[in-house]
């Protein structure tokens, strides 16, 4: 019998607090109407992945009015929110880390640790007969992301000791140019390497990745790679300028068929 998966990828969540609105969007609100949509979903998925910008407190437009000044606090608040909102999901979820993210902050209130330290949050996990590989390619400050030295010696190290399972990577930074200068300035700065480790592996069946709040598909060395449009503001495809639509919120619905990675874009 062939192995099959089916779970949901949806990104850019950019949860501030309950009523702020990002680009005329609430994006509390919108959150919220993609976690039921994903409950409603038959029949449901293994799991959720949400693709990173988690959260971003340091574009609340008080802070960008500098009507007052950003803190931890803040950032701790909104994974709170954020936390509250995902976990009316009925499917387990995972997290993926994004150039809003922070991670002493996340790692203080999502993953309960008493002593966060500054520390990349990526590891696989099993699901059925798949792999799933998440990435860290936040660097705090930086629009545009990079996977560290021994991150990819851990994901090489990862891929060859489970050569048989399938595997999709999941990183927040888009590993291939979308073709809109402003956007790839910002894509993984070190996608290159990456690519020479996905290349020296023989199990990577799709990489998923947010960022650009835009759908984009295309294949890289034999591999199929999404980028999963926003659960908030949308890029607006096609634009040569900086152009964001107030929606609509979006997820992706991917699903593997032994080795065969499929995938639709929901709107909700
Ligand atoms: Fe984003």
């Amino acid at each position: 019998m062939t192995e099959s998966l089916s779970f949901v990828h949806f990104s850019d969540t950019h949860i501030v607090r309950p009523g702020v609105r990002l680009r005329d969007v609430d994006t509390c609100e919108t959150l919220t109407r993609v976690v039921e949509a994903v409950n409603r979903l038959t029949p449901p998925p293994a799991f959720v992945v949400i693709g990173g910008d988690l959260v971003s407190p340091d574009v609340d437009p008080e802070v960008k009015a500098k009507a007052r000044a950003l803190t931890v606090r803040d950032y701790e608040t909104s994974y709170e929110v954020l936390q509250s909102l995902v976990s009316r999901l009925t499917v387990p979820v995972h997290l993926v880390m994004g150039n809003h993210d922070r991670r002493v902050p996340f790692r203080r209130v999502i993953l309960d640790e008493s002593q966060p330290w500054d520390r990349p949050h990526y590891y696989a996990f099993e699901a059925g007969p798949y792999r799933i590989g998440i990435l860290d390619s936040l660097v705090p400050g930086h629009d545009g992301g990079y996977l560290s030295q021994p991150q990819l010696a851990w994901l090489r190290q990862d891929l060859q000791r489970h050569a048989e399972a399938p595997t999709i990577l999941v990183v927040h930074h888009h590993a291939v140019p979308v073709g809109f200068a402003g956007l790839d300035q910002i894509m993984l700065m070190n996608a290159a390497d990456f690519w020479m480790v996905v290349r020296q592996s023989h199990n990577i069946c799709a990489v998923l990745c947010g960022h650009v709040h835009l759908r984009h598909e295309t294949v890289r060395d034999g591999i199929p790679l999404f980028t999963t449009p926003s659960t908030c503001f949308q890029f607006a495809a096609g634009s040569d300028t900086w152009k964001f639509l107030p929606g609509p919120p979006m997820l992706r619905l991917v699903t593997c068929q032994g080795r065969e990675v499929s995938s639709t874009v929901i709107n909700v």
